[in-house]
């Protein structure tokens, strides 16, 4: 094979080559998705992970981003993995199958007094109709940081994917009524032609007082 082709004669520069050598990576790896690289990545533009955190991952399957996190966290740490599709046998995580729309907080911490990082890389069915398909990656990412809001210890940190679109800019916002940082990035691991970014929040400020206006 001459330098720079793959076997099917597609030049390494081409981008589902490039995906196809993400997805190999993270199966070396012993990952369970390419989604794993997008973590990383992440990870290390804001440090998102102490040992012995307590990690809340939305939308978890097939596991990969607990995998991570579990490596991050360490044996001190405790991970909870919700989503719609069933998966077992991520060691340190409990496990829970549902729909996050009806997913009651104090469920998802069982005994945890509080979680101190919330991811969410949920996505949702696509249907290839780009307004309908922004539209439902925003209730999702909506729904995620409302259930992080209700569930973070101050201080704690948010990540959650987000489609680009017209709602973009007020989900940001929002977000930056309860968090000190909010940035978002695009990982160089990411489907290029992908809409899709990563809101990320630290510094969390606390859940606002009953009774408080939006923004307090
Ligand atoms: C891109 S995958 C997550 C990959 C995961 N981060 C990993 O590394 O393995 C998105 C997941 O979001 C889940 N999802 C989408 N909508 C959901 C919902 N309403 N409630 C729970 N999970 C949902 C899907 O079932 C899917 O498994």
């Amino acid at each position: 094979m001459s330098k720079g082709r793959t076997g099917s004669g597609r030049k390494l520069g081409d981008k589902s080559v490039r995906q196809d050598h993400f997805h190999a990576r993270a199966k070396d790896a012993g990952f369970r998705a390419r989604a794993v690289f997008k973590l990383e990545e992440i990870d290390r533009a804001i440090g998102l992970f102490r040992a012995g955190d307590r990690v809340l991952d939305l939308g978890c399957a097939p596991g990969s981003w607990l995998q991570y996190a579990r490596g991050k966290v360490g044996d001190g740490g405790r991970m909870v993995g919700i989503d719609r599709v069933a998966i077992t046998g991520v060691p340190g995580a409990r496990l829970l199958v549902g729909d996050v729309f009806a997913a009651v907080p104090a469920d998802l911490l069982g005994e945890l007094e509080g979680f101190d990082v919330v991811l969410s890389d949920m996505a949702p069915d696509t249907t290839g109709i780009r307004h309908v398909d922004q539209a439902r990656s925003e209730a999702l990412f909506e729904r995620a940081l409302e259930l992080a809001i209700a569930t973070l210890t101050p201080g704690g940190r948010f990540v959650g994917k987000l489609f680009q679109g017209p709602d973009m800019k007020r989900l940001v916002e929002l977000a930056r009524t309860r968090f000190a940082t909010v940035k978002t990035i695009k990982p160089s691991s990411s489907r290029q032609i992908s809409i899709e970014q990563y809101v990320t929040a630290t510094g969390f400020q606390g859940r606002p007082t009953p009774g408080a206006g939006a923004g307090s």
